[in-house]
């Protein structure tokens, strides 16, 4: 069964087939140059450009497979959670092209799409494992029972991580989106010359916090009087992203213990940082887990996860009605 993915519920116009859990292509064009200038998305710019390039997109992931849309047993596309514009560019245009070539369509849930992403490398994870989703938007820890099967264990109460990510980088006059960056730029900094704490939540709580980190930067930003030096940026970063990586290795520690749970899965775009990746490697070996992370490639926002979500659910008899909407806020 060829599934052709379609995902734009932020700011990657991706599309891609995957068949049989295997990935024939996966082509993400990022509109990141459209949206700097802004210092972060803005989302009318996003809906108008993927109205502008996703047909370019579907045509290049069919290119890339080999196939042509008659080749196509469904399409998927996300309408939840996301940017209500952006999500309805591709939400519209797969129940479209679907209608008009009489195939099944199936709504995906972006967060069911991360979860996921794994399985399109290898099916060695066994359920019920921890799902960790790191993201711009989300800050999710889940005990996946199943496929379909998710309950929400924790989740972030003010910024994802990758928002704080984001923030803390334009504090540093890094651009949007500033993670990666970040990451390179902490490279160069001592994690200890800034401590931040971590916020009081109460006991047993599986919820994170990231606005009290990002504001603590921001004060230690403001008591340079508009002079950072090198090595202080450098520090700062590197001070923020110990913190935020110690943080997330915390609650999956303890939600594995709280939970009885060995296997670990953790994605979206903040699951491609190599700090956060040595550390829960590093907690893998001391407490006996297995901790998967899916490529960089498939961590950050693509139609690979989406088809293969979609494929699963048309695998199930499950497509979903015409009538299907897209939300912009919603949980698994
Ligand atoms: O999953 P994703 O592509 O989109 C959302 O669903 O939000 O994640 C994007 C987020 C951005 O906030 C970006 O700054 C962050 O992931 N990110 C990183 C790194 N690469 C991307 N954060 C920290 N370290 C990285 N290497
Ligand atoms: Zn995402």
């Amino acid at each position: 069964m060829k599934i052709l993915g379609i995902e734009t519920s932020c700011d990657e116009t991706a599309a891609a087939v995957v068949a049989e859990g295997k990935i024939l292509s996966n082509v993400v064009a990022s509109q990141t140059a459209a949206h700097a200038p802004f210092g972060g998305v803005v989302p009318e710019i996003a809906s108008r450009h993927h109205v502008e390039n996703l047909p370019a997109i579907v045509k290049e992931a069919l290119r890339q497979a080999g196939c042509s849309l008659t080749d196509i047993d469904g399409i998927a596309a996300t309408h939840t959670p996301g940017l209500l514009g952006a999500l309805l560019v591709g939400l519209q245009y797969a129940k479209s092209l679907a209608f008009a070539l009489n195939k099944p369509f199936v709504g995906v849930n972006h967060l069911e799409g991360h979860l996921n992403a794994l399985f399109l490398e290898q099916n060695e994870i066994d359920y019920p494992y921890l799902g960790l989703i790191v993201s711009g938007g989300h800050t999710h820890l889940y005990r996946v029972k199943g496929f379909g099967h998710y309950e929400l264990l924790g989740a972030t109460r003010d910024d994802a991580a990758g928002e704080a990510f984001d923030k803390v980088a334009k504090l540093l006059g890094l651009g949007y989106p500033g993670g990666a960056r970040l990451e390179a730029l902490a490279a160069g900094g001592n994690p200890r010359a800034f401590r931040f704490t971590q916020p009081k939540m109460g006991n047993g709580t599986l919820d994170f916090s990231f606005s009290g980190v990002k504001t603590a930067c921001l004060l230690q930003v403001k008591n340079q009087n508009g002079r950072l030096s090198e090595q202080f940026q450098k520090d700062l970063a590197a001070g923020f992203q110990e913190m935020v990586t110690n943080f997330l290795r915390e609650r999956v520690a303890q939600a594995a213990k709280q939970y009885d749970l060995q296997n670990v899965v953790i994605s979206g775009g903040v699951a491609c940082n190599q700090t956060l990746r040595q550390k829960l490697q590093a907690l893998a070996r001391q407490e006996g887990l297995k901790i998967s992370f899916p490529s960089p490639s498939l961590c950050t926002d693509n139609g690979a996860m989406i088809a293969y979500v979609g494929g699963e659910y048309l695998k199930r008899k499950q497509p979903s009605p015409w009538s299907l909407n897209a939300r912009a806020t919603s949980e698994l």
